[in-house]
């Protein structure tokens, strides 16, 4: 059996990228030869592509993955999905979580991959849960990171966890590029040794050694490797489609793509990526490598946010002692894996500690929540002394954070009833409430286009 491929060019890729600013209509042109290359499954959906749609594009999410699954006959289709966090950046009831499983897996989802940003396990159980009762495939996803207590036996311990609450398959997910080839081996072995779970490997090319580190993955017997194909693959994304297949043809890992199908898709692709370069959305410095990443331990995405915090704050002069205080920061947070959200609140609070130059004289609103526990449990335990510092003695609530949350589903579908069609309109709105009303408004209430000329003319005469 050769390696399994899923393919992220339309999802993780452009994510990457070029901020998610895909269309639908490009997405559609390349999906029907992607569908013919044999893949395991195509990455199309989930990550940050509901909150573009509705915030840049003016696209209905969910029309999107209607439209892909009406394309796609034969390959499964896979979205990414932060937990309780849903596609959002924070935690939502569990009623909520189990109606976007079900409408994701009705409107044409396969493979839900689901995580959390600390690995927090109880985070991920209402997810795991509903995809069951729906009939996807369950897919958790284990952020990866490197600190003291992120060791290799600790990941076998999660990955047992996992593979007890009734995961169909596991997935390390490196967002941050920073797992080593020798490390990835040991740890590949390691979780097929301890568990039944297929293992798939989702890392990024940032750091310039993912595909070193697919290849020793491969060796160790990973069942499945995430690559984007070419237009969208290496520097921030995944490691290329093609390149794969040709690499492995003909031995035992052969992963038995149709090139030809790779090819055209991949054409199509091409021109989607030049419009981009051409209007400057894909910045060519992402698509580059960057070693800092692996210096610092940091992803790429939260280096390029502290230089542009830092130029607002016209203090470039102190990047390199920001990034010496981000892993301060972190070891004082628990060592939190550097994902979103946590990735932006421990970046946020190395810049503030090292502005004011006085650590924690400042601290985010999202700091403060985390120390009380509303994200859920820390990987390990946060400095005493600091907690202290900023929260005092505050109750910190130790059970899983949704639980305090009552449900809302229902009450979002009576108070928007004028506005809503369709559930899925509901969780829309559940998710980003003022995006989605204004989306919606817009989409079943379209102002005569002479008025929007009328406006736009005026703003611009002012
Ligand atoms: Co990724």
């Amino acid at each position: 059996m050769g390696v399994k491929i899923v393919d992220t060019a339309l999802r993780d890729g452009p994510q990457s990228l070029i901020a998610t600013r895909i269309t639908t209509e490009e997405v559609l042109a390349a999906a029907k030869d992607m569908d013919n290359a044999g893949y395991y499954a195509m990455e199309v959906w989930g990550g940050a592509t509901f909150d573009a749609c509705l915030r840049f594009l003016n696209e209905d999410p969910w029309e999107r993955l209607r439209e892909i699954r009406k394309v796609c006959k034969n390959t499964k289709l896979q979205m990414l999905f932060r937990g309780q966090n849903i596609l959002g950046y924070h935690h939502y009831a569990d009623d909520v979580v189990e109606k976007f499983v079900q409408k994701s897996i009705e409107n044409g989802i396969d493979i839900i991959r689901v995580f959390d940003a600390l690995n927090d396990i109880r985070n991920l159980k209402s997810a795991v849960e509903a995809t069951k009762k729906y009939k996807g495939h369950c897919q958790i996803a284990l952020s990866y990171t490197t600190s003291p207590i992120h060791t290799i036996e600790y990941y076998v311990n999660l990955a047992k966890e996992v593979e007890k609450l009734g995961a169909d398959s596991l997935c390390i997910k490196d967002m941050a590029g920073v797992l080593l080839p020798d490390a990835a081996y040991e740890l590949i072995s390691k979780l097929k040794a301890n568990t039944k779970l297929p293992i798939e490997l989702h890392s990024h090319c940032t750091g310039g050694i993912c595909q070193l580190t697919y290849m020793k993955a491969i060796e160790a017997g990973v069942d499945i490797i995430d690559t984007a194909l070419s237009p969208f693959s290496d520097g921030t994304s995944q490691p290329t489609t093609e390149a794969f297949n040709y690499a492995l043809k003909g031995t035992k890992y052969d992963p038995k793509l149709n090139q030809d199908a790779l090819d055209k898709a991949a054409a199509t692709l091409s021109k989607t990526k030049q419009k981009y370069l051409d209007n400057g959305t894909l910045n060519p410095k992402s698509l580059g490598v960057n070693p800092n990443i692996l210096k610092y331990q940091v992803p790429g995405g939260m280096l390029s946010n502290l230089m542009s915090q830092l130029k607002a704050q016209g203090a470039m002069d102190k990047y390199d002692e920001v990034l010496k205080e981000v892993p301060r920061v972190r070891k004082d947070m628990g060592y939190p894996p550097l994902v979103t959200p946590l990735s932006q609140m421990v970046g946020t609070q190395a810049v503030m500690n090292v502005i004011t130059g006085e650590r924690y004289k400042m601290v985010p609103k999202e700091i403060k929540e985390y120390l009380h526990g509303n994200y859920g449990a820390a990987p390990a335990p946060v400095d005493e002394a600091i907690k202290k510092q900023i929260i005092g003695d505050d109750e910190v609530i130790t059970c899983r954070p949704a639980d305090l949350i009552a449900p809302e589903f229902e009450a979002y579908k009576e108070k928007y009833k004028d506005l809503v069609k369709s559930d899925e309109d509901v969780l829309s709105i559940a998710l980003f409430e003022n995006v989605a009303i204004k989306f919606l408004e817009e989409k079943y209430n379209p102002r005569p286009k002479i008025e929007a000329i009328i406006d736009e003319f005026n703003l611009n005469v002012r």
